[in-house]
Parts: structure tokens; C-alpha cells; sequence
């Protein structure tokens, strides 16, 4: 019985929420570890578009619980919203949703001092998406956040939240700040979100390691991805959570030994939304063209994504610290049109070639990425199914980031529609899929 990681190669956006959905039949439980509604995952089921922001998109498949771990951060206001939306769409939620009491709380201050922090003069923005996420995760390593299981616990509620608005109220004096927030609103209006979402709460590390007992499978779903984690990403201009495989293990409460296999999914390309280093950016016409063809906006919050080329240095290095079983390579029909595919190989840095990656944003902004161009293959790849069936270039374009990279490619997919994804016969990633 296989418990499975998928999470993001690169920066986020790399079509975890397809993948997850499509896989997800193969599990009877899909776990969220990190992250709050930051995340974007957009599944497309026939002609429906659905865009998942905190709930597993594993609600979409029937049979199957969703759960939120401890690791991730919970706007209740985004959650019920969330929730009524999928309802409208006839998805049954409240049935299949479980949110770990431990999970912290976001209040609308955390958005605020996101928002303060991000536009102050003479600060190198991160280019969040505003939700709050990463002041929810200061209070929590600060250890003055709210977890859900306090949230409902309605007198012990009344004084952790009195205690942080204190706590709110002061920074805002010491730092000559105009202080307009209605604190004993908000906490009113949390007290009613706590009754609304009681019903789904319960310690969801015990959920999942008592379904893990009984030979359930889990498949553990990565929101962001591996270079914006906090500890293993682009830092500063990173997520403020353990994106990466180990936040698995951590932010659900299930420990490392029961887990069985870490898929990484990475599109053909690359791309990154929000501020910070990326070596291999295409500038100028030719990323509006991959833009164009991929649809690359941020489902969030709407930005256009920057795109680059695939990167081998840094696929190697979030293979290394995930563990990489296999990779999912998604979107290959964005690069159906080009008469060659340039592939960065390695980074070149003050003269010298390196495979590393720096630890430093300065060390990463002086990447100068080396190049190798590849033939394309100039021919539609939407709606081949079997692997065998690609054309011969774009087989020799997935063979040459296997043999770069050493991580087997798994699985691809030419289109946003569940049909359109191809698991190769014989590979680890069938075997770990159970398909
Ligand atoms: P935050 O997560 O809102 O704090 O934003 C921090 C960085 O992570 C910014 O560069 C965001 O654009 C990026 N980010 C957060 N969530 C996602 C996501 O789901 N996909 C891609 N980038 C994301």
C-alpha cells in the first residue's frame, strides 16, 4: 500500500491540482501540508473549470477525503467561501472535508501587515499574494498564532485573541502606526466561522495515521513549490512554509517511515510568479509567446507568470532535497509550435560553470544560465495518450532532462482535460500509482 508525495519541482503552477485529481482515484485520502489559499490548482473536468485555493483537490473525485493538515495555515472566511462555491458546483464538501485542529488561524490583520510590509519604502518586495500567509506564519513561530482547536474552544478562544490583538495594538504604537482595525468585530464575526467549521475539525494526524493502519492510501499534495520553500527555496523571495517533501511529514503528523514515494511534477518549461531570482527567464517577445500558449496567469490572483526554460540545475537540486521517485512533466503541448527548445544546462557564475545552486539571492541573480538548444518537434501533441505515440523529438527532448536531470520521467500530459496525460509502461511511477 502506497502513501505518495506530489508536490512542485519548481516554483509553484506546475500542474499539481491536474495531477492530483487525476491520480487521486488510486487513494482513498488526499492531505494538504502547507500553505494556506496562496495556492492556485485549476482542474478542468469536461467543460468545468474548477480552482482549488485551500481545499484538496482531491474533493473533487466522490469516495474520497480531503483533509487539511496542521502545517497549513486556514482563512476561515476563504475556506467557507471556497467551500459554498464547490458546493453551488454540486461537489459534496461537508461530507469529505476534514481540517486539522491544529492548523493555525488567519485573521484580516495578517493581510494588513502583509500588505504594510510588502509596500514600505526601501524593502525589496517578495511580490506575495496578499493573503496574509506569511504573518499568519510569524504568530505561529512567534507562538502567539491561534490553532483551529483554540479557535473553537470559545472562553480559551477569548483570551489567546485578546492577548494577540493586545499584542497587535502595541506593535502598532511603538512604531507610530495608525491603528483603525475593529479587533472585537473580528473577533465576533471568528466566533461565528468557528461554529460553521466545528463540524469538519478533528485531529487530523490521527485521521490519517489510523487510515494508514488500516491499508488506506494517502497521497500527500504539495501546494507552491520546492524554490518557494523557506528553507530550501529562493530566499528571501520564498512562501513562508516547508513546501518541499519533508513539510509532508511535519505538517500532517505522518512520520517519514510510512511514506513510499516523492513524484515531483515540473512543467516543460518554467515559470514563477511574484519577485526573485530566475535564471532561466526568457525576456521579451519570445515569454510573451510561451505566455500566450501556456495561459500563464496566476490563478489567484490573476498576474501574468514570468517563463523561462527548463532548468537542470535547479530540477537537480530540488530533486536532491525531495527525493525525487519519478517526475511528472506537464504542459509539453506549450511547446508544440518551436523549431528548437533551448534547455538551460548549467550556470555559469563569475566566469566559472557550476551545476550548484547558490544559497545567497545575489549569488542567484548572478546566474548566468549556459544553454542547449534542442530540435522541436513542430507537430500537435494534444490528445496522444501512449507515450510511444509522441513525436520522435519531443520523446529525445523528455529523454535528455531524464538523463540530466536522473530522475526518470514518469508520466506527461499534453493538455488540461484528465484524458490528456500519458504514465509511461514500466516506470517507477506506475508502480508507486498502483495504474
Ligand atoms: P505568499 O505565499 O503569498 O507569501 O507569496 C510568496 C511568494 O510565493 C510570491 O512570490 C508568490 O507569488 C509565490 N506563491 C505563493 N503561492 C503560490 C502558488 O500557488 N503558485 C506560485 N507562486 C506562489
Amino acid at each position: 500500500m502506497s502513501n505518495i508525495i506530489v508536490l512542485g519541482a519548481q516554483w509553484g503552477d506546475e500542474g499539481k491540482g491536474k495531477v492530483v485529481d487525476l491520480f487521486s482515484s488510486h487513494f482513498d485520502i488526499v492531505a494538504r501540508y502547507q500553505g494556506g489559499h496562496n495556492a492556485g490548482h485549476t482542474v478542468y473536468i469536461g467543460e468545468k473549470k474548477y480552482v482549488l485555493k485551500l481545499i484538496p483537490s482531491g474533493i473533487l473525485r466522490s469516495g474520497i477525503q480531503a483533509v487539511i493538515g496542521n502545517g497549513v495555515v486556514v482563512d476561515p472566511a476563504a475556506l467557507l467561501e471556497e467551500m459554498n462555491t464547490l458546493e453551488q458546483a454540486g461537489i459534496p464538501v461537508r461530507e469529505n472535508l476534514f481540517v486539522s485542529s491544529r492548523a493555525h488561524v488567519i485573521f484580516p490583520f495578517h493581510r494588513l501587515v502583509e500588505k504594510m510590509s510588502e509596500a514600505r519604502e526601501n524593502r525589496i518586495p517578495i511580490g506575495t499574494t496578499s493573503r496574509g500567509i506569511g504573518p499568519a506564519y510569524e504568530d505561529k513561530i512567534g507562538r502567539r498564532g491561534i490553532r483551529i482547536a483554540d479557535l473553537l474552544d470559545a472562553e480559551g478562544f477569548r483570551l489567546l485573541y485578546d492577548t494577540l490583538a493586545e499584542d497587535k495594538r502595541m506593535l502598532a504604537a511603538t512604531f507610530n502606526i495608525a491603528d483603525t482595525i475593529d479587533y472585537a468585530d473580528i473577533r465576533d464575526q471568528y466566533e461565528q466561522f468557528a461554529a460553521r467549521i466545528a463540524p469538519m475539525v478533528c485531529d487530523t494526524a490521527r485521521l490519517l495515521n489510523d487510515a494508514i493502519l488500516q491499508g488506506k492510501r494517502v497521497l500527500f499534495e504539495g501546494a507552491q513549490g520546492t524554490m518557494l520553500d523557506i528553507d530550501h527555496g529562493t530566499y528571501p523571495f520564498v512562501t513562508s512554509s516547508s513546501a518541499a517533501a519533508g513539510g509532508a511529514c511535519t505538517g500532517t503528523g505522518v512520520p517519514p517511515t510510512r511514506i513510499d514515494g516523492i513524484i515531483g511534477v515540473s512543467k516543460a518549461y518554467i515559470t514563477r510568479v511574484g519577485s526573485g531570482p530566475f535564471p532561466s527567464e526568457i525576456m521579451g517577445e519570445a515569454g510573451e509567446r510561451i505566455r500566450k500558449a501556456g495561459n500563464e496567469y496566476g490563478a489567484v490572483t490573476g498576474r501574468p507568470r514570468r517563463c523561462g526554460w527548463f532548468d537542470v540545475p535547479l530540477l537537480r537540486y530540488t530533486a536532491s532535497v525531495n527525493g525525487f521517485d519519478s517526475l511528472i512533466i506537464t504542459k509539453l503541448d506549450v511547446l508544440d509550435e518551436l523549431d528548437e527548445i533551448p534547455v538551460c544546462i548549467s550556470y555559469r557564475i563569475d566566469g566559472k560553470d557550476t551545476g550548484d545552486m547558490p544559497a545567497t539571492f545575489r549569488g542567484m541573480q548572478a546566474i548566468k544560465p549556459v544553454f542547449q538548444s534542442l530540435p522541436g518537434w513542430k507537430t500537435s501533441t494534444r490528445g496522444i495518450s501512449n507515450y510511444d505515440a509522441l513525436p520522435a523529438a519531443a520523446r529525445r527532448y523528455l529523454e535528455f532532462l531524464e538523463q540530466r536531470t536522473s530522475v526518470e520521467v514518469g508520466c506527461v500530459s499534453t493538455g488540461p482535460e484528465r484524458t490528456e496525460t500519458m504514465v509511461r509502461s514500466g516506470s517507477k511511477l506506475e508502480k508507486l500509482f498502483g495504474s
